[in-house]
């Protein structure tokens, strides 16, 4: 005997075509970012020991890889050096430097592969002794804010110059989106777009990121702690108001960091602004599904697609990811 029942959701549930008739969202291969490491040296790879499957290249490798990612479909990618420890110091200067790394990398990349959306951090954290993202004042005792945005202006107009398309503030100063759009402007560099780190978090999840570009190299024995500058996990408001802020400064996209954890960020985010937003999945977020795949604990597949399609349906326009070619390469 059939219960009376009037709705009967499993309907639209019951075989393959009719839940693919009523999915509501999907990840596209134009919904994604590769983030790349780059190294100096020639025909070199160095792999990431917490993230497997992603090496740090050299640049001619970097190019060809950039070159593979063009043709299966990938738009863009985000560009992370990892200079040499000689050529840090406490100022980053290394990151004004007109033949930097990556500098050289932009240029190569760009004249490969031209149509390839390329992605500069404006952040000094490459190129300090100490990892931090800024200067630190006279006392020592902090960054400093405005000193350290004369700084990424520069920087801005330095990497626009060289040919990269978006710029991607990810230091978390006070005015530094507004800082970077006047410099780009008086420098002529009107279309370069600015992909700003709104609601960037004071998070566990990016020691892999930093392993990778050694910018905790000194600190073996205590994280990096960068709470004057990242936002404290437990606050939404204080994420939205950055948000604002980014948009009234001239921000071109609103970026939310991590994106797994945050997703409640994004949503509000995307559902305040009509700029497009996106969400970086981080490098632990990587790791953690990685790792518990390799013990046998969690399916890599599966689950590199949930997380990707929660955080698409979470609302990012735009999702940066060390899964990018992966995933791109299974959709083809
Ligand atoms: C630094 C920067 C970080 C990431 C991107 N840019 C780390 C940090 O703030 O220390 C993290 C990315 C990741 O974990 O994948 N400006």
């Amino acid at each position: 005997m059939k219960i009376d029942l009037q709705r009967r959701p499993r309907r639209l549930r019951q075989s393959p075509g009719v839940r693919d008739l009523v999915q509501e969202t999907f990840v596209l291969k134009t919904d994604l970012i590769q983030p790349l490491f780059v190294i100096e040296g020639k025909s070199k790879r160095q792999p990431i020991e917490s993230m497997p499957g992603i090496d740090a290249l050299s640049i001619d490798l970097l190019v060809d890889e950039c070159e593979l990612l063009g043709n299966i479909g990938i738009r863009g990618v985000a560009l992370f050096p990892r200079i040499d420890n000689r050529l840090k110091d406490e100022r980053g200067t290394e990151a004004l430097n007109p033949d930097s790394l990556i500098l050289k990398a932009i240029r190569a990349i760009k004249k490969r592969v031209p149509s390839l959306i390329l992605i500069a951090d404006i952040a000094l954290d490459p190129y300090t002794t100490h990892g931090h993202d800024g200067i630190f004042n006279k006392r020592q005792t902090d960054v400093d804010n405005d000193a350290t945005v004369k700084i990424l202006a520069q920087m801005a107009t330095l990497h626009a110059k060289g040919g990269v398309d978006w710029v991607a503030p990810s230091d978390m100063m006070d005015g530094r989106v507004r800082a970077i759009r006047h410099s780009l402007d008086k420098e002529g560099h009107v279309d370069t777009c600015i992909l700003a780190y709104s609601a960037k978090f004071a998070s566990a999840y990016y020691s892999p990121f930093r392993e990778a570009i050694g910018s905790n190299f000194h600190k073996k024995n205590s994280p990096l702690c960068k709470r004057t500058y990242q936002l404290n996990p437990g606050n939404r408001r204080e994420a939205l108001q950055e948000a604002v802020l980014d948009e009234l400064e001239g921000a071109d996209m609103l970026m939310v960091k991590p994106a797994g954890l945050y997703l409640d960020i994004l949503r509000e985010i995307r559902n305040n602004t009509h700029l497009p937003v996106a969400a970086y999945q981080v490098s632990g977020e990587y790791s953690q599904i990685y790792a518990a795949s390799q013990n046998g604990w969690l399916d890599l597949t599966r689950c590199r697609d949930e997380s990707l399609l929660a955080i698409k349906r979470a609302g990012a326009d735009i999702i940066l990811s060390y899964f990018a070619k992966q995933v791109a390469l299974s959709l083809s």
